[in-house]
């Protein structure tokens, strides 16, 4: 993969960088800025060294141009966060564009309007490509989240640009990663948590030959349990995943081990006002559901975490976004904090979980990537990454 130490003389040159701004928004503005953050560094490096800069990335799932969906929000933050203009252009492709790229002086910023806004975007469409490289001389690809899709600006015009390089970010991002599954400081722990197995399930067999130890949290900790014969009462348990569960459990795995529950915290259904309690034990009594792990369970996790030489967390233990049932999620967060090994964390809702607990700044390293990360982690091929070489 090339980098931006690779690339010659930027001076004067117009620099198509593909950042992923794909951040949420609240009453029309940004309301969480950590994606325009991450960005930063490659886009002072490039302004430094003269580059002209046209930033282009998606923003949601336009099917049109849904004008709630601009990126007029992000100009502004990111103008505020750079402290220098950021001008929006009034699309993505066409004259106009044309015009505001060329009034460019070296080290001004351009944000191209989102690029979903064209329908060829996301079908990798050529005419589309090749529109964004008469843009610029270079492409620079900072989008790391958006690195699993082959889609016009992540992967179309790369190949088109001879000059090409993986910006600071999206090198960061994925040398940390391949140093997880590839020469990670033993024991390497992995943290699992969220929703469904199934979602899952290539991130957990990687690291049952990778991992020493996996950690099972969230939701997704039902099937194993039914699959050990517990019972789940009303937890969220689909038949397919317990299935999958099965099918783990009754394989034999190169190296790791995998722990389970001790513990719960029940409710009597999901609302944060619902009647909760704490079971010393696993199996979930008919009409409750299982909504965050245990303290026992927390306290066990906390001391393996404490001990690994690496860990990677991915997924929330419970709903933690409702207070009766974040100290699970809350407790691995602080114990993921505090480890003296290296730590990094994976996935919108852990990242989610670690700026809630005010605890962002504490680990070696927090992915700006969901799918992205799951997907290096399963060890695919990265579309946006394979067209940097
Ligand atoms: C993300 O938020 O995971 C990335 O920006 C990719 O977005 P997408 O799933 O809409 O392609």
């Amino acid at each position: 993969m090339r980098t931006l130490r690779d690339l010659g003389n930027l001076d004067g040159k117009r620099v198509l960088v593909r950042v992923d701004f794909n951040v949420p928004l609240a009453d029309g503005a940004v309301a969480d800025d950590m994606r325009i953050r991450a960005a930063v560094p490659t886009i002072e490096e490039l302004r430094g060294r003269g580059a002209r800069l046209v930033l282009a990335s998606h923003l949601g799932r336009p099917k049109d141009r849904e004008p709630s969906l601009s990126l007029a929000p992000v100009a502004e933050r990111l103008g505020e966060l750079i402290d220098a203009r950021v001008k929006l252009a009034p699309g993505v492709v066409g004259d106009e564009v044309r015009t505001a790229v060329d009034e460019l002086g070296d080290g001004e910023v351009l944000l191209l309007e989102n690029v979903r806004y064209e329908p060829g975007e996301t079908k990798n469409d050529p005419d589309l490509a090749r529109a964004l490289a008469s843009l610029a001389d270079v492409y620079v690809d900072d989008a790391f989240g958006a690195a699993h899709r082959a889609h016009a600006s992540t992967e179309g015009v790369a190949r088109l640009l001879d000059e090409r390089a993986a910006g600071l970010l999206l090198e960061r991002e994925v040398s940390t990663l391949h140093k997880v599954l590839e020469d990670p400081a033993r024991p390497l722990v992995s943290v699992l948590g969220g929703a469904k197995v199934s979602d899952k399930i290539a991130v957990i067999e990687r690291f049952l030959d990778q991992a020493d130890t996996i950690l099972i949290g969230g939701a997704m900790a039902f099937p194993f349990l039914k699959a050990r014969g517990h019972s789940v009462g009303d937890s969220l348990c689909s038949e397919e995943d317990v299935e999958l569960a099965r099918r783990i459990l009754a394989t034999e795995y190169t190296r790791a081990t995998l722990e389970h529950l001790l513990d719960l915290v029940i409710a009597d259904r999901f609302a944060a006002d619902a009647e909760a309690r704490t079971i010393n034990g696993v199996d979930v009594p008919d009409g409750w559901m299982g909504l965050d792990i245990g303290p026992r369970t927390a306290e066990a996790y906390g001391r393996v975490i404490a001990e690994a030489g690496t860990v990677f967390w991915n997924g929330p233990m419970g709903a933690f976004e409702m207070e009766p049932f974040a100290a699970g999620t809350r407790a691995v967060a602080e114990a993921v904090a505090a480890a003296s090994g290296t730590t990094v964390v994976g996935g919108g809702d852990s990242a989610a979980a670690l700026r809630q607990f005010g605890l962002e700044d504490r680990v070696t390293h927090l992915s700006t990537g969901g799918g992205a990360t799951l997907e290096l982690i399963e060890g695919k091929a990265l579309p946006g990454v394979e067209a940097l070489t």
